[in-house]
Order: structure tokens, then sequence, then C-alpha cells
């Protein structure tokens, strides 16, 4: 077995990728997939708290790739959902403590374990960052519709294209996707937020899906259970119908979270962001 890499990454912090790691994971491990979400934030460690399996943490990430603890001791299995593990990390201060050879090794050894890897990045081009990117087959850039977080994304694309391991070997590129998250379109509506339109225009990366704005997901993510386990709020149904679309089972276009508002929203003028990008 050698299992596929996706990396969840932004340029902007705090916009959703551990939720979307944690979210994204547990769905295709219900897919029947054997899945290993690892956190690569040292220093923050929030995965295991949004897996809800944060008091079982002995051994950590750190620990494996400083051959401290063997993989086994480290990897925690999920409770609730077969075929979904967790490679938590450790809260020490130090954000370099991921060494290149230590992560290697841990990566070459989950591969021949699982089907896919989920690498959840701290945001930017820190450390632990490119650490997550190296190894990326693919990266799902998660960005909320704000001029400052789609500006972020963009760079953070740039990024992908030169510094993983597919373009050192001059492999076929990373795949990039595009999960758009806390999309409220009320506030698109009244101008606070950009319309799904202009974050496409601006990045050329695929859209695999727009998860709305949800009382749910902090919910869940309090509780420690994935936000995708709920089939019957919109974010969870959202995080699903992007695992389908990324396994490539749905090609239409994306189901909006509430088409009317958008429709509108999406027909105003929009020469203000492009102007706004253009001079940037
Ligand atoms: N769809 C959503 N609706 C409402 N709140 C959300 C949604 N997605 C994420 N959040 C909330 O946003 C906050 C940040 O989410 P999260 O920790 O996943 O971001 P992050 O990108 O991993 O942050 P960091 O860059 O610090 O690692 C959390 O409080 C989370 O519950
Ligand atoms: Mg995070």
């Amino acid at each position: 077995m050698s299992a596929t890499v996706i990396t969840i990454t932004s340029g902007k912090g705090g916009v959703g990728k551990t939720t979307t790691t944690a979210a994204f994971g547990a769905a295709l491990a219900l897919r029947g997939k054997r899945v290993c979400v690892v956190d690569f934030d040292v220093g923050l460690r929030n995965l295991d708290l949004v897996l809800g399996i944060e008091k079982r943490v002995v051994y950590d990430f750190l620990h494996v790739a400083n051959g401290q603890a063997k993989l086994g001791q480290a990897l925690i299995r999920d409770k609730r959902i077969d075929n979904l593990y967790v490679l938590a990390t450790s809260q020490t201060h130090e954000k370099d403590a991921l060494t290149f050879e230590g992560v290697n090794r841990v990566m070459a050894e989950l591969k021949e374990e699982f089907d896919y890897i989920l690498c959840d990045s701290p945001a930017g081009i820190e450390h632990g960052a490119i650490m997550a990117l190296y190894h990326a087959d693919h990266a799902i850039v998660v960005c909320n519709p704000e001029v400052s977080s789609i500006r972020d994304a963009d760079r953070i694309l740039g990024f992908i294209a030169s510094k993983s391991k597919r373009a050192e070997e001059g492999r076929e590129p990373v795949q990039e996707h595009l999960l758009v998250t806390r999309f409220d379109p009320e506030r698109v509506k009244q101008g606070e937020m950009l319309p799904l339109h202009d974050i496409q225009e601006i990045l050329s990366a695929e859209l695999l899906g727009v998860v709305p704005e949800s009382k749910a997901v902090l919910k869940s993510s309090n509780a420690g259970v994935p936000a995708s386990l709920d089939e019957n709020t919109d974010a969870g149904r959202a995080y699903r119908d992007a695992v389908s679309r990324f396994l490539g089972e749905v090609r239409n276009p994306i189901r909006l979270p509430s088409a009317p508002a958008l429709e509108m929203a999406e027909a105003e003028p929009r020469g203000f962001l492009r102007r706004l990008f253009r001079f940037a």
C-alpha cells in the first residue's frame, strides 16, 4: 500500500484547516478508506481536541520522528469510525522541532499502512507548513470568502507549486483544490464577503466545496466530534460532498448553501474586487 498524501493548508490562520482535516478525514474513513490524520502544527496541537482524543495522547508525532517511540505507540484509533487514526503533535514551544529526516521516516512508514494521509498544516510558510507541504500529492487550500484570506491563499498556491517533493523530483505537480469555509450568503449579499465567482476567478484551483458558516461546526468541535459525522447539518453534508467530489464521484456544479441569496450577490458588479487585486 502506498498512501495518497493530502495536505490541508492556508495562507491566513484560523480559516478552518484543523476543522477540515478532521471532517474530511472522518468522511473519507466513513467511505471505507484507511485514513490517518497527522497534526503538523507543533506547539498548538488541536487536531486531537477537534477529534476528542486529547486524553488518549501519550506519544506523539515528535516522539516518533525523534525515535523516542514507535509509530504504533503514537497512533490513536478513533473509537467511532473504523479506519480513522490520529497522529497528534506535541505542545512544545520549539516550532522547528520536526526534522526533515524524522518526518520523512514517519511519512514513509505511514504510507505503508494507509490509503490516505491527511496533514493538518499550520498557516503560511513557517517550518511546520513546509514540512506538511513537502510530501503532498494533493493540497486542499482552505480559505474564507474575505479579501485577505483569498490573497494569502493565492500566495500559498504559488508556494505549493515550487516547494513540494513532486516539484523537486520533476514529477506531476501537486493537485491543488480549493475549499471555501465559513461561507455566509447574507454577508455576501451585504458586500462584506466575496461571492464565489470572484474567489474562483482569482484562485485558479479546482473548487472542492463550500462549507457554510455554521454554529453546528463550533458545537461539534467543542464536543470533539468531526463536523462531517452529522449528516443532518449543512456543514456535515458539505464536507461529505467535498469528499465525493475529491473521489471523482460528483462532477456537477457545487451545491450552494443558499442559492437564491448567492445568485443575487453574484449578479452584482464585480469590478471592485478585481481592482483591489490588480493594484495589490
Ligand atoms: N464552517 C464553520 N462555521 C463556523 N465556525 C467554523 C467553521 N469552520 C471553522 N470554524 C471555527 O473557526 C475557528 C478556527 O478553525 P480551525 O481551528 O479549524 O482553523 P485553522 O485554520 O486550523 O486555524 P490555525 O491557522 O490557527 O491552525 C474554530 O473556532 C472553528 O470552530
Ligand atoms: Mg489548525
